[in-house]
């Protein structure tokens, strides 16, 4: 596995990559896009396991990782239009593309603006909806709380929802690795995500038009984005298949990686 960067423009776009040798042709191309508060880095499960001749790729989203900040206005299109720079700049005309909560936010808009690009969609822990009312006062709060006490305030209230009850005293280095992710974060980067999360538009209108095989996944164990919004979701993309990720919360990629991978390699090995 190796960390790159491109640049476009003002635009520094990191990434992780792994599978297949460079010079190979992949039988395909899977980029990953990650949660919040986190980066590229909670993909290396999915990462260290690449299915055999895929070549997966997992994006720091702007502010994240080693990714630059936008200077424009906060909005899950920035995040899109990083994913196309990368793809453009690798030369990848269309990927299987994963996202996992935010990641899966980024997608939608991705679907929305450029869906040329997206050959199949892992949809993980994640919902079409907009933001409720209650849920924007939330998303205030959460601001207030980067403003005030940085990443460190945001990990405290933000653990304990990413991580299924079972998992938390059961995996301290897990609970651990997450934490240390969080702290990485800048106040700045948590204020872009959370506010382009606070105004993202409702994507459910844009499911009908779906025409690419899915997966959906969830964490059984999901408080954030529950079961419901997973089969939601299915009900509205044609096609698409439902797995639940037993003994996993929201981060279910994280938490029950073998599981997660299995139902990826699955997916995945129908796609070429
Ligand atoms: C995430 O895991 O990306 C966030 O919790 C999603 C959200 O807050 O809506």
């Amino acid at each position: 596995m190796v960390r790159k960067q491109i640049t476009v423009g003002h635009r520094s776009v990191s990434y992780l990559e792994a599978g297949s040798a460079p010079g190979d042709r992949p039988r395909g191309v899977l980029l990953l896009a990650h949660a919040f508060p986190l980066s590229a880095e909670m993909w290396r499960p999915q990462l260290e396991a690449a299915p055999h001749g895929w070549r997966v790729l997992a994006i720091d989203l702007p502010g994240f990782g080693g990714s630059t900040l936008p200077l424009a206005a906060p909005s899950l299109d920035e995040y899109a239009g990083a994913m196309i720079d990368l793809m453009d700049a690798l030369h990848v005309g269309a990927a299987v593309i994963g996202g996992l909560s935010m990641g899966g936010y980024a997608t939608f808009a991705l679907l929305r603006h450029a869906p040329q690009y997206v050959s199949a969609l892992v949809l993980a822990d994640t919902r079409a909806t907009a933001d409720t009312p209650e849920a924007r006062l939330n998303r205030q709060k959460m601001l207030e709380l980067a403003r005030r006490d940085g990443a460190a305030g945001v990990a405290d209230e933000m653990l304990p929802k990413l991580l299924a009850p079972s998992t938390l005293p059961d995996q301290p280095a897990l609970r651990d690795r997450i934490r240390a992710l969080i702290l990485e974060c800048t106040p700045e980067s948590l204020g872009f995500a959370i506010t382009s999360m606070m105004n993202r538009p409702d994507s459910t209108g844009d499911l009908a038009s779906i025409r690419c095989p899915t997966l959906i996944l969830v964490g059984a164990e999901d408080a954030l984005t529950p079961i419901s919004d997973a089969e939601a979701l299915q009900r509205q993309i044609a096609g698409a298949v439902l797995e639940i990720i037993s003994d996993a919360g929201h981060l279910s990629s994280v938490e029950q990686p073998q599981r997660f991978n299995a139902a990826l390699a699955k997916f995945l090995a129908n796609q070429v």
